[in-house]
């Protein structure tokens, strides 16, 4: 059992994470839940959200405040911001999390499956940045944004260069928004993971192969766990943070 800090900053912080229902998402989901924060999240996967729900509850914190949605429906996207923020007073972290991170031969891909898998992996991003930008500075105590990239931005897969796109192109967008919006206190970063074990990792890629592959590559001989990606989110949403933007973090286990 390890010990994570506590934030006081993060207790009654409003805080919204999209695809939250699995993974890192679902991680952050209860890491801030145990801060005191208020949460909210959105993810196709309504089973799953009830069940995290569920966990959450049960570990004595406020049941998640969520939404059934698909991120590449910007209207709906941004509406559940918008309600989530009116429910909750206000909002002051944005966690750009989903994802998809689908393997595809690039040959083989046709236009509607790029567009599918840009919107899902960056534009959505920029749709919800714009929706909390607004509630940010209206609520006029700035705010963090903080956007999960991969270090597959920097590596070059071979067999997701739409993904790999996206994620190089959500650097781009940190960047540009902690420049633009530093005047209203709105700080912007980006988390790079390497390979981090959630469920769908498991279940679709990380073969006994591939991760003693990943392990000879990396410097630390442990699975990164998603509560370890959680544990850094945490970190740039807080107070302790307050300085840091414009910046890009890996956490790899020393890989890149
Ligand atoms: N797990 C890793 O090894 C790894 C490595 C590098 C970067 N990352 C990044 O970290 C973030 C979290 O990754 P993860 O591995 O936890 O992802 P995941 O695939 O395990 O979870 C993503 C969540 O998003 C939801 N989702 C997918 N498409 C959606 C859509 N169109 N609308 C609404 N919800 C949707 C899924 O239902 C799921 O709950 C992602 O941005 C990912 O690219 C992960």
């Amino acid at each position: 059992m390890q010990a994570h800090a506590t934030y006081p900053s993060l207790a009654g912080r409003r805080v919204f994470i999209t695809g939250g229902a699995s993974g890192i998402g679902a991680a952050m989901v209860e890491a801030f839940s145990e801060q005191g924060a208020i949460v909210g999240h959105c993810d196709l996967a309504a089973d799953a959200a009830e069940a995290l729900a569920e966990q959450i509850a049960a570990a004595g914190h406020p049941r998640p405040w969520f939404r059934a949605l698909d991120v590449t429906d910007t209207p709906a996207l941004q509406a559940a911001i918008s309600a989530f923020a009116a429910a909750s007073g206000g909002l002051e972290v944005l966690v750009n999390n989903v994802a998809n991170d689908t393997r595809h031969d690039p040959l083989e891909m046709d236009e509607a499956g790029w567009r599918r898998c840009i919107a899902v992996n960056l534009d959505c991003a920029f749709f919800a940045s714009q929706r909390a930008v607004e509630l940010m500075r209206g609520g006029g105590n700035g705010g963090a944004i903080i956007n999960f990239s991969s270090i597959n931005a920097l590596l070059g897969p071979a067999d997701m260069p739409g993904y790999a796109t996206a994620k190089a192109g959500l650097l781009g967008l940190t960047k540009s928004l902690a420049r633009r919006y530093g005047m209203d206190g709105i700080r912007v970063n980006a988390i790079l993971p390497g390979w981090v074990v959630t469920p769908r990792q498991l279940a679709l890629w990380l073969t006994p192969e591939a991760e003693a592959e990943w392990m000879e590559q990396t410097c630390l001989k442990q699975r990164i766990q998603p509560r370890d990606a959680a544990n850094l989110a945490l970190f740039l949403a807080s107070d302790d943070s307050r300085m840091i933007t414009n910046q890009h973090f890996v956490i790899d286990a020393g890989r890149v």
